[in-house]
């Protein structure tokens, strides 16, 4: 991928994609004047008849009758109302486009930037998003196909502004596209190849070259920390749990603030004794997506030379009914040292995330974020569209807020009051692992801040989130790589954090 300041028709490529504002009317001005007489009034005819009209994600072809332009054709990709667009929808046009290049299997493509006129936005964030959507149009989910045509190899992408040089944002946003991407890969890898040691083996990969130190806890360390609640959770399953410490110690960068990053790595998720049924299970293969999304910041954060020091840790383990498996009823002690009665197997990610919350405090973690495909609940209060966000102080949780939502991974709040707390109170130890179905995604947070240790701490609940179940035009169905841009970008924010 390349950035480029020609003028569009200087761009040797196949296609131009240039996106098209519902108000840049018939005859249009500005920074696109000149278009249509490039496709000798084609664009004019097709505006005028109302065949293109510039809504969100419309595709529209025009030859190139010009000949002092290298391309031949025209692509339009609607783009709403400029008053509206925003560095988000900049990223879901070039996502929209670029899929539908790759399906044509167009194969040298420039996508003209065009500033928008929403608050706030400038031309800078437009590239990189443009250069993110992009990129993030490469990924192909049918990665086991063998009788299928193969799907079209990515075009060669110039990303053509006029303005200025804005070659670094295109490189960063290609960089946190391509991160995306792995996270996805992972995500959408079936439990009998991504085991918790395979993941183990592909994350160590991922991170490898980039300056990151790499650490794997294996079950006797993992014992001898204590960590009854990850193990209790991995006791059902032939495969051994693992957990992960990736850091990110830049030379020269201040003893703190120390971001701690922990990810959910449940490879499958059965339920353990308290079994899922069997319709949908199958999803639960990206019970990982948090984790995933941990180490692929990871290695954004240090290809992108974040200036502070960075902790990942992800917990991984099964979770399966085998004959060894916990029971509703079983206690656990944390290695916090708080005590839980696992009333049911199925609320295992909280259990893993409590021991891999309280490691990442131990090594020195100063804020903390976690991510995980907590709750069917979220699903239900937020939908597909939406990340639950939950954290203290407020002013911790509105930086991640920020960062999320510019990054193009929607965010929001939900509260976290003491009240609920009664109902994960247990008769026997500290707390209950659930707290039945009023409120589910609030009370498996506010297990998750027992563990927190009183440090800012965000936690995204990403159930709804992390899999597409109907293709967008700007997202296939499949796995979507959330969280990864917001977890690299909140690395850059430090100084808004006090
Ligand atoms: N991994 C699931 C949550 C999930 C549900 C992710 C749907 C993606 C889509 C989690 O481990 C789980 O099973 N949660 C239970 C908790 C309940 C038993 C308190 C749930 O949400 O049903
Ligand atoms: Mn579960
Ligand atoms: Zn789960």
């Amino acid at each position: 991928m390349v950035f480029s300041q020609l003028p569009f028709a200087g761009a040797d490529v196949d296609v131009v994609v240039l996106p098209w504002f519902e108000d840049d009317g018939a005859a249009p001005g500005g920074d696109v004047a000149g278009v249509d007489a490039a496709t000798g009034g084609e664009l004019s005819r097709a505006l005028a008849a109302k065949e293109v009209s510039g809504r969100l994600y419309e595709i529209f072809f025009a030859p190139i009758t010009d000949s002092s332009w290298k391309a031949r054709r025209l692509a339009l990709v609607g783009a709403g109302k400029s008053a509206d667009f925003s560095g988000d929808l900049a990223r879901k046009t070039a996502a929209a486009a670029g899929l539908a290049m790759k399906q044509r299997r167009v194969s040298r493509v420039a996508f003209a930037v065009r500033a928008g006129k929403a608050p706030g936005t400038d031309v800078a964030e437009v590239s990189q998003a443009v250069a993110e959507g992009l990129t993030l149009s490469e990924f192909n989910v049918g990665s086991y196909k063998t009788s299928d045509v193969p799907p079209g190899k990515a075009p060669a992408w110039t990303v053509v502004g006029g303005t200025a040089d804005h070659s670094a944002a295109v490189a960063r946003g290609r960089l946190l596209g391509e991160c995306s991407n792995l996270a996805r890969e992972l995500a959408n890898e079936p439990g009998n190849t991504l085991t918790p040691r395979e993941f183990v083996r592909r994350s160590e990969a991922i991170v490898s070259g980039t300056g990151l130190s790499f650490e794997v806890l294996d079950e006797k360390q993992i014992e001898s920390l204590g960590m009854g609640m990850l193990l209790g959770v991995a006791r059902g399953s032939a495969e051994p749990p693992r957990l992960m410490v990736i850091r990110h110690d830049p030379p020269g960068a201040p003893a703190s603030p120390v971001l701690g990053l922990v990810g959910k790595g449940i490879t499958f998720d059965t339920g353990g004794i308290s079994i899922k049924p069997a319709e949908g299970m199958e999803r639960m293969k990206d019970d990982m997506a948090g984790g995933a999304a941990v180490v692929c910041a990871m290695r954004a954060i240090a290809a992108l030379k974040a200036p502070i020091r960075v902790i990942g840790v992800v917990p991984t383990t099964e979770n399966m009914p085998g004959g060894r498996a916990i029971k509703p009823g079983d206690i656990l002690k944390s290695a916090e040292g708080k005590t839980v009665e696992v009333i049911n197997t199925d609320a295992e990610g909280r259990l893993i995330l409590g021991d891999g919350l309280w490691y990442a405090r131990k090594l020195g973690a100063t804020h903390l974020v976690d991510v995980a495909t907590l709750t069917g609940a979220i699903v239900t209060a937020l939908g597909k569209i939406t990340s639950g966000l939950f954290g203290t102080p407020d002013r911790w949780a509105d930086v991640v807020r920020r960062v999320a939502n510019r990054a193009g991974d929607r965010v929001w709040p939900l509260p976290l009051f003491d009240e609920y707390k009664d109902q994960i109170k247990s008769d026997i130890a500290d707390m209950l692992n659930t707290g039945g179905r009023p409120a589910g995604s609030i009370t498996a947070a506010l297990f998750l801040k027992e563990f927190t240790g009183g440090l800012p701490w965000v936690h995204l609940d990403v159930a709804g989130t992390a899999w597409a179940e109907d293709s967008k035009p700007y997202l296939p169905k499949g796995p979507s790589g959330v969280a990864v841009r917001t977890l690299a970008e909140l690395a850059f924010t430090s100084r808004e954090w006090t």
